[in-house]
């Protein structure tokens, strides 16, 4: 059986970032760097990996930088040409969107994730799409949108990217009930959004990737305010759950959570480690700086 394919993204940028306060005072938490690109590029590229043609971000006021990003930047480009800077001009076409391909949906209020990804109902229209948290980052060869793009190709409907975490840790995620677990791919039944450590159906958290179908535009249109007074995902989900397929994918790969101080960090470490240029000479450093 073939299902539709995936080709767009949406990709909701318009929260406040007060974790990285006073960084994201003036600029976006997504503009904030990862390695030698910012938080959003590595999203983008994992998107363009797995197929993906179109990109949508919703924005707040403010945010357009994070558009710019992506546009071509043709003094810089001369000026790099006529120095012969090759590499230096091959990373800026890297980040440079093709044409038409990158639009914009604004999120005047920031109401909730499930709120961000309903501004992008006209953009993404009616056909089944991704959404990239670009602050979860998770360093695999194969990205995880490729691997989730391969589970939906395989049984269709819609498809969460899972991961355990310590049980001490569940109140921070939404938390799946799953069954049929074969050890990579589980049949959800049921969601809840930062359940308490004594009542969560299991360890087994949502993070920020998912393959939808367009139906869930339905569900976000009741504008139901959950946990904390904002509209979720995860409840816009498990309304949805009870007319449609969710399987959960325990992707491969090292997440890591880049919305906060220390998994922005490890992630810095973790990349640069794999970084032909500065690996040999950063091993060291950081074994000094631990060592004392
Ligand atoms: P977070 O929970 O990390 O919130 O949102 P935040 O505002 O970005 O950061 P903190 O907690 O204040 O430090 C998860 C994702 O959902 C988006 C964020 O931009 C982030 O990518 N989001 C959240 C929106 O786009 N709109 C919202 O109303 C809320």
């Amino acid at each position: 059986m073939t299902f539709r394919p995936i080709r767009k993204a949406v990709f909701p940028v318009a929260g406040l970032g007060t974790r990285f306060l006073p960084a994201t005072k003036v600029m976006p938490k997504e503009m904030l760097t990862l390695l030698d690109r910012p938080l959003i590029q590595h999203a983008i590229e994992e998107a363009k990996d797995a197929g993906i043609e179109e990109f949508i971000l919703v924005i707040s006021r403010g945010k357009e930088i994070l558009v710019d990003h992506f546009n071509s930047a043709p003094e810089l480009e001369d000026i790099l040409q006529s120095r012969g800077k090759k590499d230096a001009l091959a990373k800026v076409s890297e980040s440079t969107l093709d044409d038409g391909t990158l639009q914009t949906a604004l999120q005047t209020e920031a109401l909730g994730l499930g709120h961000a990804v309903w501004c992008a109902r006209s953009l993404v229209g009616d056909e089944p799409f991704a959404v990239l948290l670009p602050d979860d980052v998770i360093q695999n060869p194969k990205g995880c949108l490729s691997q989730m793009v391969e589970t939906y190709n395989q049984y269709g409907g819609n498809v969460i990217a899972v991961e355990n975490v310590p049980r001490e840790l569940v109140s921070n995620y939404g938390i799946i009930e799953g069954e049929n677990d074969n050890g990579q791919t589980i049949d959800i039944r049921g969601l809840v959004e930062k359940p308490a450590v004594e009542t969560s159906p299991s360890t087994l958290a949502i993070i920020g990737r998912y393959i939808l179908q367009p139906e869930i535009f339905g569900e976000l249109a009741r504008k139901e305010k959950g946990l904390g007074g904002e509209i979720q995902l995860t409840d816009a989900m498990a309304r949805l759950l009870k007319n449609q397929k969710f399987t959960g994918l325990r992707f491969a790969g090292t997440r890591y959570d880049c919305g906060n101080k220390l998994g922005f960090i490890a992630a810095n470490v973790a990349y640069a480690l794999q970084d032909t240029d500065i690996k040999d000479s950063l091993r060291p450093l950081v074994q000094k700086l631990i060592g004392s």
